[in-house]
């Protein structure tokens, strides 16, 4: 049987005390209950970039950092991507932009969704801000999501407490990604 495909959960924000962590947390048990993918959670945090910092453009490949080489190994070997996203000032955060700026093909021809949140709009303006930008970099964002409002209401003792909405969509979210990843595999498979 063929290897599971491999998805990367994204946290996104970098905040001290942000609720990022506890929703990708929640979201990666849900991953894990899905069972279609190997997973693998990237931090935002940990992944430390500066802001873009290469003199060239990413497509041609030719970096000059170690952590531009390290945030390309990591990207390259994702076959879809899950991108937990906070809303700011009515948009994205600026992590997730410079994160995405800094690589070129490594994202090429891969799905993506989101988990958004925030107050009213749930998170949704920066998630689709952010459609803008991943169709640049050719990426494939389903329509499927999960959009969480007023995020708050869900935490407990630190943990996110979903409601079925969000189980739910979680589950319609994965499902569109496993359907649409094995197209891209062959896709990125003819370049
Ligand atoms: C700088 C900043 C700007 C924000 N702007 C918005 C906003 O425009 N819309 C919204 O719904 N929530 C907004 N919020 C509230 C965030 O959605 C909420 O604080 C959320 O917890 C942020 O995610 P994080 O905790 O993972 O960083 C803002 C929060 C911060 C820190």
């Amino acid at each position: 049987m063929a290897a599971k495909p491999l998805l990367q959960i994204v946290i996104a924000s970098t905040r001290p005390g942000r609720v990022g962590g506890p929703v990708a947390e929640w979201f990666v048990g849900r991953a894990q209950e899905h069972a279609g993918f190997e997973l693998e959670v990237i931090d935002l945090a940990e992944v430390n970039l500066p802001f873009l910092d290469e003199p060239r453009h990413p497509r041609f490949r030719d970096y000059q950092h170690e952590h531009t080489k390290r945030w390309s190994a990591t990207v390259s070997r994702a076959d879809a991507f899950v991108f937990v996203i906070p809303e700011y000032n009515y948009g994205y955060n600026a992590v997730i932009k410079n994160a995405l700026d800094y690589l070129h093909h490594e994202w090429q021809d891969k799905v993506v969704g989101f988990v958004s949140y925030g107050g009213v709009a749930a998170g949704t303006r920066a998630m689709q801000q952010l459609k803008q930008v991943v169709t640049t970099v050719r990426m494939y964002p389903v329509v499927e999501a999960v959009n969480i409002p007023f995020v708050g209401q869900f935490l407990v003792e630190g943990e996110i407490r979903p409601n079925e909405i969000m189980q739910a969509s979680a589950i319609a979210m994965l499902d569109e990604i496993a359907r649409v990843t094995p197209a891209l595999r062959t896709l990125r498979s003819a370049r």
